[in-house]
C-alpha cells in the first residue's frame, strides 16, 4: 500500500473516494461538518433517512457528490462520541478498506476526525494503516489460480487540518508502513504449511531479509555447531524429525557499538505434532502455526531494519519440527541443555521450552540490556487470555510495565501474570534437575518457571503468544502480532519521536 499526507479541506481533493467518520445519533466530527456545508447538506440529508446508524464499522457509500472533487463518499460509522478511541477508529477503518477494496476505488483519501481536546494524529494514523494492512492482506500462494480483487485499494492519503497534524501523521504512516511491512512478513511465513515452511526454509528466508541490508546480518547454525555448544535439549526435540533443525541469528546494529543489544528470541517450531506424546487430530493443521514466535522475530526485525531505528537488536529462533519417531524423545527421557542442567522430559509435546532453553543460553553470548522471548507455549494461555492479550511473564517488572505499555498504546496488548517463587516447586523432578511439565494448574506459568532458569543473567520477559498469533474458524490465518507490541517497545527504547 502506498501512504502519503495531505493538508485539507477535504472538499477540493481529488480522489475516487472520500472516506469520512460519522458518529452515532447524527454526530459529525468537525472535518466532516465542513465537507457537508461544501457538499450542501448531502451527509445530514443521508444521515435524516436512517439506514445509517453510524454504529463502529458500519458504512455506507455515496456515489457522485455535488460540491466535491471526490468520485466517491465513503461515511463510515465510528460508534458512540464518548466512546472514540484510536482501536475503535482501527476496527472502523479496517471495515471502510475492506469496502474499498472491494470496490472500483483503487484510491482514497481519509478524512481523520480529530475530536478537539489533545490531538491524537499520530495513534489515529497508525490505527488507519495497521486497519488497511489488515483488510488488504491475502495469502494465495497455494491456490492453483489467484483470484485478487478487479481493482484493488493501493493508495491511501491521509487528510489532516494543520501542519503539526501533517508532521505527525507522516511519521505515523512511516512506522505504520514499516510495521505492516514486518507483520505481513510474519504472516505469509505462518500461513505457508509445515511441508514448505521447514526449518531451513525459515533460515533461508531471514538470510534472504538480511540480503542487501548493511546493518542486518543472518547467521544460521547448522546442527553439528549446536551439538558442539552441548545444545542437547533442542536437539533432542529435532531428532525426531528428518529435517534439520536450525538456530536462526539476526543481528542487527542500528545503534553504537557499545550499547548493549535488546534481544528478541522467538519459538521457531514449523510443525508440532506433540511427538511421541502425541496430540489430538482435531485441529492439528493449525500447529504449523507453532513457528509463529519466531516469525514475529523476523518480522520485527525486518520493520527495526527499515525504520533503521538508532539501536542494537539481536533476534534469535530455534526452529525445529516436533514429530512422533523411533528416535524420538520419550516421557520420562533426561536431556542435558547447553546450560548444564538436565530435564526430564514428562511430555514430549512440552517442546517449545526444549528449544527455548538452549536458545536462551546461547543469548546470554550477546550481553543484552533485556531479552524478550515470543512464543506459542501453551494451550493454557488461551484458556487463560482468549485472542485479546498475549500472557506476559518476567523476571524484572519494569521492563514488563514497558511492555504492557507499549501494548496498550498500539493496540497490540499484552497482561501480566504472576512468576512467584512458589509455582517453581511444581518442575520437582525425581530423576533430573527438574521437568518439563508442571502439573494441572498454572500451565501459562509453570511453562515460564521452566523459562526462567535459563534467563537467570539478564533482565527477561517471556510473552506466550498461543492465543494471539491467529485465528482460526472461518477466517483462520495468521495475525501478524506481535510485531507491532515488539516494534512499538523498541520505537520507544529508541526514544523515537511518535
Ligand atoms: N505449541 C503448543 C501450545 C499450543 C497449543 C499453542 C494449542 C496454541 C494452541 C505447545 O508445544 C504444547 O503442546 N504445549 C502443551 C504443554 C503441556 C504438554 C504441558 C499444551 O499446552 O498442551
Ligand atoms: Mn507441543
Ligand atoms: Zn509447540
Amino acid at each position: 500500500m502506498d501512504y502519503s499526507c495531505k493538508l485539507g479541506p477535504a472538499g477540493n481533493l481529488k480522489t475516487a473516494c472520500l472516506v469520512v467518520g460519522v458518529f452515532a445519533k447524527n454526530r459529525m466530527p468537525p472535518q466532516t461538518e465542513v465537507l457537508d456545508d461544501a457538499l450542501g447538506g448531502q451527509i445530514k440529508a443521508v444521515l435524516k433517512r436512517q439506514d445509517f446508524a453510524a454504529d463502529t464499522a458500519d458504512t455506507q457509500m455515496l456515489y457522485e457528490p455535488r460540491g466535491a472533487a471526490a468520485a466517491r463518499i465513503l461515511l463510515v460509522g465510528l460508534g458512540d462520541h464518548k466512546d472514540f478511541a484510536p482501536g475503535l477508529f482501527g476496527k472502523a477503518m479496517q471495515a471502510a478498506f475492506a469496502v474499498l477494496n472491494r470496490s472500483g476505488a483503487a484510491d482514497c483519501a481519509l478524512v481523520l476526525p480529530g475530536t478537539g481536546e489533545n490531538d491524537d494524529t499520530y495513534r489515529l494514523t497508525r490505527a488507519a494503516v495497521d486497519a488497511a494492512e489488515t483488510a488488504v492482506y491475502r495469502f494465495d500462494r497455494c491456490k492453483s489460480e489467484s483470484k485478487p480483487p478487479k481493482k484493488p485499494l493501493k493508495r491511501i492519503a491521509i487528510v489532516v487540518d494543520n501542519r503539526a497534524q501533517l508532521a505527525s501523521a507522516k511519521r505515523a504512516a512511516e512506522h505504520g508502513r514499516a510495521i505492516g511491512n514486518g507483520s505481513r512478513f510474519a504472516k505469509d511465513l505462518a500461513n505457508l504449511p509445515g511441508n514448505l515452511c521447514t526449518p531451513s526454509y525459515l533460515a533461508e528466508q531471514a538470510q534472504a531479509l538480511a540480503r542487501g541490508k548493511r546493518k542486518l546480518k543472518a547467521n544460521v547454525l547448522s546442527e553439528a555447531q549446536m551439538d558442539r555448544l552441548g545444545m542437547g535439549s533442542l536437539l533432542s526435540v529435532s531428532r525426531g524429525s528428518r529435517q534439520t533443525a536450525k538456530l536462526i541469528v539476526l543481528e542487527y546494529k542500528g545503534g553504537k557499538a557499545s550499547s548493549k543489544p535488546i534481544a528478541l528470541v522467538g519459538k521457531g517450531l514449523t510443525f508440532d505434532a506433540g511427538g511421541i506424546s502425541i496430540k489430538p487430530a482435531a485441529n492439528m493443521d493449525e500447529m504449523k502455526y507453532d513457528m509463529c514466535g519466531g516469525a514475529s522475530v523476523l518480522g520485527t526485525l525486518a520493520a527495526v531494519a527499515e525504520l533503521e531505528l538508532p539501536l542494537n537488536v539481536v533476534g534469535v529462533v530455534p526452529s525445529s519440527e516436533n514429530l512422533p519417531d523411533g528416535d524420538a524423545n520419550k516421557p520420562g527421557d533426561i536431556v542435558t541443555s547447553m546450560s548444564g542442567q538436565t530435564i526430564e522430559i514428562l511430555n514430549t509435546d512440552a517442546e517449545g521450552r526444549l528449544i527455548l532453553c538452549d536458545a536462551l543460553t546461547y543469548t546470554e553470548r550477546f550481553d543484552p540490556a533485556a531479552v524478550i522471548d515470543v512464543a506459542t507455549l501453551t494451550g493454557a494461555c488461551i484458556v487463560a487470555l482468549g485472542d485479546q492479550a498475549s500472557g506476559l511473564m518476567t523476571n524484572d517488572d519494569a521492563l514488563g510495565a514497558e511492555i504492557l505499555e507499549a501494548g496498550e498504546a498500539c493496540g497490540d496488548r499484552a497482561w501480566q501474570l504472576p512468576l512467584w517463587d512458589e509455582y517453581q516447586k511444581q518442575l520437582d523432578s525425581n530423576f533430573a534437575d527438574m521437568a518439563n511439565i508442571g502439573g494441572r494448574g498454572a500451565g501459562t506459568i509453570t511453562a515460564a518457571c521452566f523459562l526462567s532458569r535459563f534467563a537467570k543473567k539478564f533482565k527477561w520477559a517471556h510473552l506466550d503468544i498461543a492465543g494471539i498469533a491467529w485465528l482460526g474458524g472461518a477466517q483462520k490465518g495468521a495475525t501478524g502480532r506481535p510485531v507491532p507490541l515488539l516494534t512499538e517497545f523498541l520505537l520507544r527504547r529508541a526514544k523515537a519521536k511518535m
